[in-house]
């Protein structure tokens, strides 16, 4: 399909899905945040906590959601692209798989941390294995930053493909962590590979 056709679906789409409507309707920034929320109204994430990493943060509906639901906690999001400040979030712009990035990340809280988010997915290529085998690598090093610096009753979660790296991120967060669940919320749209892995308490 060309280029300026998949835009036009694209296009088609936003305009009829209605998480999108209800996004503007709520001042969220992104559909997205309706794929954390179902999340955590099911695996109770964000109760009780007071330290949050948000990865592949841009366009920010996720930090939004987590500082309207708890004002009290520290939330630093980082993303490749700028994006426009919101309120009480601290921003990093920056690859979070640099190693510079993850220092920044580590000496800004100066502590263990009681949740690390991650939306990051690269921008699709059209091809969905290629898609699913990179995100599936930025899974991996979020997953591993997440067993590094989270409390021991921690909690992550991740966007993961349904690929070929799909059966070895899980055969790894059964090893990092006590409790490991694939979610696929209903706001994440069925013709999309993606899901979301929710682990917690560290081994
Ligand atoms: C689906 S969007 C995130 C949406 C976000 N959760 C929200 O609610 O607005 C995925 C983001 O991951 C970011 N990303 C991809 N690779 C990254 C990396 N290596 N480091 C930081 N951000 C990355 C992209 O720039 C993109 O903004």
């Amino acid at each position: 399909m060309k280029k300026n056709k998949i835009s036009k679906n694209w296009i088609r789409r936003q305009k009829k899905d209605i998480y999108v409507r209800q996004s503007k309707i709520e001042g969220y920034r992104s559909r997205a945040v309706y794929k954390l929320i179902e999340i955590d109204e099911k695996f109770k994430i964000f109760n009780n906590t007071k330290s949050i990493i948000d990865l592949g943060a841009a366009p920010g509906s996720w930090s939004q959601y987590i500082v309207k639901k708890n004002k009290k906690s520290e939330v630093l999001a980082i993303d490749l692209l700028n994006f426009e400040k919101i309120d009480k979030v601290n921003h990093l712009v920056g690859d979070f798989t640099k190693t510079e990035n993850q220092e920044k990340i580590k000496s800004f809280f100066n502590k263990k941390v009681d949740v690390v988010i991650s939306d990051m997915a690269v921008n699709t290529t059209g091809n969905k294995n290629l898609d699913s085998i990179v995100t599936g690598e930025l899974c991996i090093d979020a997953m591993e930053f997440a067993y590094q610096n989270l409390d021991r009753k921690g909690k992550f979660v991740s966007k993961i493909f349904m690929g070929s790296s799909f059966n070895e991120i899980v055969a790894d967060a059964k090893k990092k962590f006590k409790e490991v669940n694939i979610f696929k919320p209903l706001s994440s749209r069925k013709d999309s590979k993606e899901s979301f892995i929710i682990c917690k308490f560290l081994r």
